[in-house]
């Protein structure tokens, strides 16, 4: 943003100029409508000022009368808020339940809701819309990983008794300073969308389509907000798998291992890290347990274990199994996604945070220290070509994120677990019946040929 609309929409929000400036990049972003942007969530202690602050955004960029909500009691009454507005802005959400954690996963990514037309029998309604969508007082413990892997957080200072201002001051400030701020952002905007059709950003995180944006504003700035985002993401990501309790036994029990590797299946994994009076929530069977770990992948990820779940046993029930790796600091570097030098210090990690608290009885001291922040990136590179150029109208509907994925996740886990990637079978075991390379899923799980059963 220019500097006088920077200054006067930042002396109304009491945040750090780091979390301003991907406020900024964010405000941009919501005046591209053809992309899915991340939820902007404002997070701090009672009475920072995250109502004002959601407040003053929503006015800027979607002025309404009635800029703020309560959350929604259920899917219709979502449909018809939503539907109304560019920009919905939820108050004091301090529990998000399953489904409508769901719906703002859809919200942002383009959600389309078919009713029965009133007074019919047979006609149907169809309202079809991706949104902007803004939340105060989240707490990211309480997230389902795939809300987390859209959340913007904007974390507010605490106000100082003689800083305050009253509702009334902030209220005028603001009503004199919105064409200036409005202004500001246009042109920076349109500094920004010159520059997009070349912007290349070297890893895409999971909202690929808004890191481009944010490389866009720094290149323009010379700003560093891509790294802060990253940053950002994975300290959601560690809050969250420090929630999830099954999945902090996972990573635990990984670092555990001789190799920092394991392979097995779903129910050999429960077996292995199932404690005598299993948690609330703990996967009954191994169903449940292959289930859970797939949503929980991307943010194991995040916090430095590699998976894989593409292999099968040779023989017998033909199980799934499950692959984890830990990764090595060195190795996040070597793949060129470090953050820049200006991102903030890396979180600790949820399993850090695990260990310290002693929260199992299970829980290892020797973990090596991983910074998480790179590794959402993991694998981007090969997914990323083609993606960061072509963001502006021509976006197609076929362009979602999510597709670009599992090359991404690929590309994670390729260094650590053997795959079908065949670049790597000089490393692999010759098959002792055959002589062809052994998967090293195998040799992890004790085959010494594609047909043997280790336990014979
Ligand atoms: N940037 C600011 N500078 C000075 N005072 C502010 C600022 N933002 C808000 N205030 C004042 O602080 C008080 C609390 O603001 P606000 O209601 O937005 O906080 P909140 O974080 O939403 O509170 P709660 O946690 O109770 O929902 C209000 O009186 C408001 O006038
Ligand atoms: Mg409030």
């Amino acid at each position: 943003m220019q500097v006088a609309g920077r200054a006067a929409l930042g002396g109304m929000l009491n945040t750090t100029e780091s979390a301003f400036r991907l406020l900024t990049g964010w405000m941009i972003s919501t005046l591209i409508p053809e992309i899915p942007h991340p939820i902007l969530a404002f997070k701090g202690e009672q009475g920072t000022g995250k109502t004002t602050a959601a407040r003053c955004v929503v006015q800027v960029i979607d002025p309404s009368p009635a800029p703020l909500r309560t959350a929604p009691r259920d899917v219709k009454q979502w449909v018809v808020v939503a539907s109304a507005s560019w920009a919905v802005c939820l108050d004091n959400v301090n529990a998000i339940s399953g489904w409508l954690s769901e719906t703002l996963c859809r919200a942002v990514t383009g959600d389309g809701n078919v009713d029965r037309a009133l007074y019919t029998d047979d006609d149907v309604t169809v309202l079809a819309f991706r949104r902007v969508v803004m939340m105060t007082s989240i707490d990211a413990g309480h997230l389902d990983g795939d809300l987390a892997e859209r959340l913007l957080l904007i974390e507010l200072q605490p106000i100082a008794e003689g800083a305050r201002r009253t509702d009334a001051e902030l209220t005028a400030a603001y009503a004199a300073a919105q064409p200036i701020i409005f202004a500001s952002l246009l042109d920076l905007t349109a500094r920004v969308l010159k520059r997009l059709p070349d912007v290349r950003p070297e890893s895409m995180p999971r909202m690929a389509d808004f890191a481009c944006v944010l490389q866009a504003v720094d290149d323009v700035n010379d700003w560093d907000t891509l790294a802060a985002y990253s940053a950002a993401a994975d300290t959601i990501a560690a809050d969250v798998l420090e929630g999830d309790l099954f999945g902090k036994a996972v990573a635990v029990a990984v670092r555990k291992q001789p190799e920092g590797k394991w392979t097995g299946t779903a129910a050999q994994l429960l077996d292995l890290i199932t404690p005598e009076k299993p948690p609330k929530n703990w996967p009954k069977d191994a169903t449940r347990a292959g289930g859970r770990l797939t949503r929980l992948a991307p943010l194991l990820r995040q916090a430095g274990v590699a998976y894989d779940d593409s292999q099968r046993e040779p023989r017998g029930n033909r199980s799934r199994l499950y692959s984890f790796a830990v990764i090595e600091e060195g190795e996040r570097q070597e793949d060129g996604r470090q953050l820049a030098p200006a991102a903030p210090a890396a979180p600790e990690t949820a399993i850090d945070l695990y260990e310290r608290a002693g929260a199992s009885a299970g829980a290892s001291d020797e973990a090596p220290p991983v910074a998480p922040a790179a590794e959402r990136f993991a694998g981007a590179a090969g997914a990323s070509a083609g993606a960061g150029h072509d963001i502006a109208p021509a976006l197609a509907a076929g362009r979602e994120q999510g597709k670009r994925e599992p090359a991404g996740a690929a590309g994670a886990i390729a260094p650590h677990i053997s795959g079908p990637d065949v670049s790597s079978c000089d490393e692999k075991q010759p098959c002792t019946f055959c002589g062809a390379p052994l998967d090293q899923a195998l040799t992890d799980a004790g085959f010494t040929d594609h047909g043997e059963d280790p336990a014979a």
